[in-house]
């Protein structure tokens, strides 16, 4: 069978790394059993100043029809001006929306090699393999009302509206549930119950879903605010984390931070499965930006670029062994003691971008 990728390299160091992915699905056309077309489109800055705008509406209608969106980083100073409506996050805002990408993953792995070069104590992250679903679709970044308004006595009132439906959370804890399933089949949802409605209702939505289909992976709820704590102390403890937008964008990023370098973490975000094709809507990308700082100098890390298209391996395509095959080429390759520029202790040697890609797909025949 043949697989549909529409790539969006985008700004900055984005289009650098979107090349050693593509060194990757050379490889696995080459030597595995189905083969990878792709497409590339334009987002973000360098949609801009073709376009007019941040992404096409050509470009969407490829994005709508492919299997999954490999999307690199948008964004960089020669736009930091232009009208708000096209500056380069809106096209990837616009993706997340008119795909339905509600499930955000963050994976929070540690590779061996990188365990002792951590600030943290390396009995803490070492082995750690955590992944954290957060609802980004919902919640208060995107409830009604939000505004500003004058009260009149020289004061104002921020408002943003902290809103769930219960069907929203039903259907993220679904996709927690079943990645529970393929890993360590153990989900802790947080939320904070104690303090808002929406967490009361988030608690009884998860437990009755649980209940209903579910009931063979293990459930536990904790607050978020105790959450976080414990994710700092004793990360080992959780499997997979499920919880809202806000708490979920603090979180990943906390997780993130307990296993190195933002060049070293991927995503994925995901849509509802459609029931007739069985085909779901998906977008992977690294967590990082465009590092405008780096760009053009051959110095970006192009592993959470090629981590974030093993996520597209798994989740997409439920190619499993090709996945576990290119996160362990990854890990082989750090093993060897290769390291970008991010990645590397003071005095260590260094490899450029493209020499990364490469050793990677080197591993990937060595295995
Ligand atoms: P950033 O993630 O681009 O960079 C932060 C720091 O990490 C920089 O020092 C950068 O050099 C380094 N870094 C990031 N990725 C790296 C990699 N793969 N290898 C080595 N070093 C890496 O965040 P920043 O600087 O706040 O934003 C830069 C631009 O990116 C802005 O225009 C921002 O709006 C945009 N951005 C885009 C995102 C996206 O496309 N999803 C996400 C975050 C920021
Ligand atoms: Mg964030």
């Amino acid at each position: 069978a043949s697989n549909k990728l529409l790539l969006f390299p985008g700004d900055g160091i984005g289009p650098e790394i979107m090349e050693e992915v593509k060194k990757v699905i050379s490889w696995l056309s080459e030597n595995g059993e189905d083969t990878f077309e792709y497409e590339e489109g334009l987002v973000g800055g360098s949609a801009y100043d073709v376009h007019g705008c941040a992404i096409s509406e050509e470009d969407m209608v490829k994005a709508q029809a492919a299997d999954a969106v490999i999307f690199g980083a948008v964004g960089g100073p020669k736009w930091d001006d232009v009208p708000y409506d096209v500056r380069p996050e809106a096209g990837l805002l616009r993706l997340r929306k008119d795909l339905g990408l509600f499930a955000n993953l963050r994976p929070a792995i540690c590779y061996p090699a990188l365990a002792d070069a951590s600030s943290l104590k390396k009995d803490i992250i070492e082995g750690l393999d955590i992944l954290i679903v957060r609802e980004l679709t919902g919640g208060v970044y995107f409830g009604e009302p939000k505004e500003i308004i004058e009260l009149g006595n020289g004061q104002k009132r921020g408002i943003d509206t902290q809103v769930y439906d219960s069907y929203e959370i039903e259907r993220i804890a679904g996709v927690a549930f079943d990645l529970a399933r393929t890993r360590g089949n153990k989900v802790c949802s947080m939320e904070k119950r104690n303090v808002m409605k929406s967490g009361v209702l988030w608690n009884e939505v998860v437990t009755s879903t649980h209940k209903a289909d579910y009931a063979d992976v293990e459930l536990e709820h904790m607050l978020a605010d105790a959450g976080g704590m414990q994710l700092v102390r004793w990360p080992k403890q959780f499997d997979v984390i499920v919880t809202d937008n806000l708490f979920g964008d603090m979180l990943s990023d906390v997780a993130a931070m307990l296993t190195g370098s933002l060049g070293m973490l991927p995503s994925a975000s995901l849509g509802a499965t459609d029931e007739t094709t069985g085909k779901r809507k998906a977008l992977y990308e690294p967590v990082h930006g465009s590092a405008p700082d780096i760009a053009g100098a051959g110095a970006a890390n192009p592993i959470a670029m090629i981590a974030s298209f093993a996520m597209a391996l798994r989740y997409s395509f439920q190619k499993i062994a090709e996945a576990d095959m290119l996160e362990k080429a990854i890990s082989n390759a750090l093993d060897k003691g290769l390291r970008t520029k991010d990645i590397a202790q003071q005095g260590e040697a260094t490899i450029t971008t493209a020499q990364m890609g490469d050793a990677i797909v080197a591993e990937l025949n060595a295995l």
